[in-house]
Parts: C-alpha cells; sequence; structure tokens
C-alpha cells in the first residue's frame, strides 16, 4: 500500500510514524508513506495557502491551487483507491471503514487546517470525507496520523499475531473482554480462576459473555 499525506506542517509526521507497529511495516514494505509540503506548490510570491472567505465570516480558507497541482501531479503518477480529506463535518470513522480501507492500494489523504478547504476541491477531487470523531481538531495532521495507523495495522503482516487485528474491538460489533497477564496474583487482585483453568471452550464462553456485558455498559448502540 502507498498512503500520500498533504499537509502544510509536514514535520508533524516524523513522530506518528517512526515507531512500533507503523515504522515496522515500513520497514517490511508493507506500506510506503509520502509526505507532501503543501506550501512550495503555492504559486505565489508569499507561498501562502488560505485567504478569505467570500461572503464574510471569520476562519481562513485553504486555496484550491496548491491542493490541485499537488493532487494532480500524484494523480498523474499513479491511480488512486480514494482521495480522502480528513474533516470533521463527514461520516465517523468505524472499524468497518478501517477494513475497507486496509485493501487499497494507493490513498491520498488531504489535513485540513483554519476554516477548511475551499469547497471546489471537495467537488473536483474528494472521493471520501473521514472525521474521527465529534470534536474539532486543530488540523487534520492527527486525525490523518489516526486513520493511517488504524488501516497500517490491519494490512496482513503488520501485526505478528495476525487473529490478534481478527478479534480487536468492534471487529464483531462487539468491545473486548477484559484481558490479563502475569503474575495471576498481585497483591490479592486475582485473575479470573476460569482463565487459568486450560479449558478453551470455558474461556471462550467467559470471554463472549464478558464482551456482551462491556458493550451493553459501555456502548449499548452497538448492539442494536
Ligand atoms: N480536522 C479537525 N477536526 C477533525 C476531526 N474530528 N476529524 C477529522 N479531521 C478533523
Amino acid at each position: 500500500m502507498r498512503i500520500d499525506i498533504i499537509s502544510i506542517f509536514p514535520d508533524f509526521f516524523e513522530g506518528p510514524f517512526s515507531h512500533s507497529i507503523l515504522k515496522r511495516a515500513q520497514e517490511k514494505k508493507l506500506v510506503e508513506i509520502h509526505i507532501h509540503d503543501l506550501r512550495p506548490y503555492s504559486t505565489n510570491k508569499q507561498k501562502s495557502v488560505d485567504d478569505y472567505q467570500y461572503g464574510g465570516g471569520s476562519g481562513m480558507v485553504m486555496n484550491i491551487q496548491p491542493i490541485d497541482d499537488c493532487i494532480s501531479k500524484l494523480k498523474e503518477e499513479r491511480e488512486y483507491d480514494e482521495i480522502i480529506y480528513l474533516t470533521p463535518d463527514s461520516p465517523t470513522l468505524n472499524q468497518n471503514t478501517c477494513n475497507n480501507l486496509s485493501i487499497s492500494k494507493n490513498l491520498i489523504m488531504l489535513c485540513g487546517h483554519y476554516k477548511g478547504i475551499d469547497q471546489r476541491i471537495r467537488d473536483q477531487f474528494i472521493t471520501m470525507e473521514v472525521s474521527i470523531g465529534d470534536y474539532v481538531l486543530t488540523g487534520g495532521e492527527l486525525a490523518s496520523a489516526v486513520l493511517t495507523d488504524s488501516i497500517v495495522r490491519l494490512i496482513p503482516g503488520a501485526i505478528s499475531d495476525e487473529t490478534s487485528a481478527l478479534s480487536d474491538s468492534f471487529q464483531d460489533e462487539l468491545l473486548s473482554h477484559p484481558i490479563y497477564t502475569r503474575p495471576s496474583d498481585y497483591k490479592g487482585w486475582k485473575v479470573p480462576e476460569v482463565l487459568l483453568s486450560g479449558n478453551p471452550i470455558l474461556i471462550e464462553k467467559w470471554r463472549e459473555e464478558k464482551a456482551i456485558e462491556k458493550t451493553k455498559n459501555t456502548r449499548p448502540d452497538l448492539l442494536q
């Protein structure tokens, strides 16, 4: 998979993609992540990428030209499965969307700033809009890092134990059951007996019951 991220803060991504599973997935060539600094694409002298809003109102709007040039250049080089704009005024990301995106070959993610991007970019180029939740971030960078992480970990080989991604919360509309590791008794806080029983049928039954209980209490909407 190849992911092209367009941003006015390219340095932001030095951190999120250089650790753990995302780092290893790149080393194993499962994913190539390319960060594109939008500002050099601007053709005006000041290299500005935003301007006032037509019709008035607070907040600057990201200009069409640099985004058009950057996306058009990328599209000339290869075909993209989706051109994604990260913005709070769009459908909320869920596991199903991550699963679908994880089988893509090429993705573009466009990070917005200020008030957002000129609507004509959305109309002309964007094939998918994603919000990572009902709250507003300072820009799309964190959201695109979240989206990238949630997709890349699903690429076969990214997580050493592949079944682990399949047994995540949300994969079967249920939240995950409680999990424990050694020691079995810490200060008298004990691991549930059943997990020490060695009986896989009983363990599976317990896990399912706990997952349903947790989902009912925490996210009853998932059970509907
Ligand atoms: N940009 C700002 N807030 C966002 C959000 N919640 N999701 C996606 N992109 C955003």
